[in-house]
C-alpha cells in the first residue's frame, strides 16, 4: 500500500485515552509511523514477521499490517491493547483488507528469546521515568531479531553524546547502528515531560543490523 494512504488511515485511529506517565505512553504521529514502516517495507522481505515491542494503541503494528506484513504487537497495558484491537478493526474497514496483526499482553522485561526470527520495530519509552528502559527494549529487540528498527529520542543539545552512546551500546551487543532518518514532532499534553504542555522532540530512526 502507498505510504500516504497508510498515513491517512492512521489519522482515523484512536490515541491513548488515559496515557500513563510511568509507561511513557504517546502515539507515534501518523506521518512518522507511515514513513517508518515504509522504510522497513523497502528493506525487508514481505514474508518476514514483524515484532512490535511496546505496541501501545497499535500505530506501528497496524502500519506494518497495511504494508502486508504478519505482525505480533506486545504491550504491558491492557487498556492500550483494547484500543489497539478497535484500531485494527477500523483500519480493516478503511482499507478493505484483513490485517494479519495480533496483539498480546506482556511485560517486555519477561519477553524470552524468540530465536531471532523477527524484524523488530519499536518506539520505546524514552527511559525518563524509568532510567534505562529504552535500552532494555533495545536489548529485547536484539534477542528477537537480526534487524531492529527503533525510534530513539535524541535531544538536540546532547545529540553527539546520545548517538555515540547508542552506537557503543549496540556494538557491545553485536549490532551495527545506522541512522536512517531524523524526525521532529510535537508531543501534546504528554506526561513524559512535565514542565511544558507541548514539547517538540527530535528522534532518530535507527536500523540495527546483527554483525553475525
Ligand atoms: C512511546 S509509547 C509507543 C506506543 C506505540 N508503539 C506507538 O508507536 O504509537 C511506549 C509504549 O511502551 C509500552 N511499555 C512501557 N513499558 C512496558 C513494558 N515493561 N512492557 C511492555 N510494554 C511497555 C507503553 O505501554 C507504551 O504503549
Amino acid at each position: 500500500m502507498d505510504k500516504k494512504r497508510v498515513e491517512i488511515i492512521l489519522t482515523k485511529l484512536d490515541d491513548f485515552k488515559n496515557p500513563k506517565p510511568d509507561l511513557e505512553q504517546y502515539c507515534t504521529p501518523p506521518g512518522v509511523a507511515a514513513d517508518f514502516l515504509n522504510t522497513v517495507y523497502l528493506n525487508e522481505n514481505e514474508k518476514t514477521d514483524i515484532l512490535d515491542l511496546g505496541c501501545g494503541t497499535g500505530f506501528l503494528s497496524i502500519a506494518a499490517g497495511l504494508f502486508g506484513f504478519n505482525v505480533r504487537g506486545v504491550d504491558i497495558d491492557y487498556e492500550s491493547l483494547s484500543i489497539a484491537e478497535k484500531n485494527k478493526k477500523k483500519a480493516e474497514e478503511e482499507s478493505g483488507k484483513e490485517l494479519s496483526v495480533d496483539f498480546e499482553q506482556q511485560d517486555i522485561s519477561e519477553l524470552r528469546e524468540t530465536g531471532k526470527k523477527y524484524a523488530v520495530v519499536m518506539n520505546p519509552p524514552f527511559g525518563i521515568q524509568e532510567r534505562g528502559k529504552n535500552l532494555l527494549f533495545l536489548e529485547k529487540g536484539f534477542n528477537s531479531g537480526e534487524h531492529v528498527y527503533s525510534l530513539l529520542h535524541c535531544p538536540e543539545d546532547k545529540r553527539k553524546d546520545t548517538e555515540d552512546y547508542i552506537k557503543e551500546f549496540s556494538a557491545r551487543k553485536g549490532f551495527e547502528a545506522k541512522i536512517l532518518r531524523r524526525y521532529r514532532f510535537d508531543l501534546k499534553n504528554t506526561m513524559v515531560f512535565h514542565q511544558e504542555d507541548v514539547k517538540t522532540i527530535t528522534t532518530n530512526l535507527y536500523y540495527f543490523k546483527s554483525k553475525k
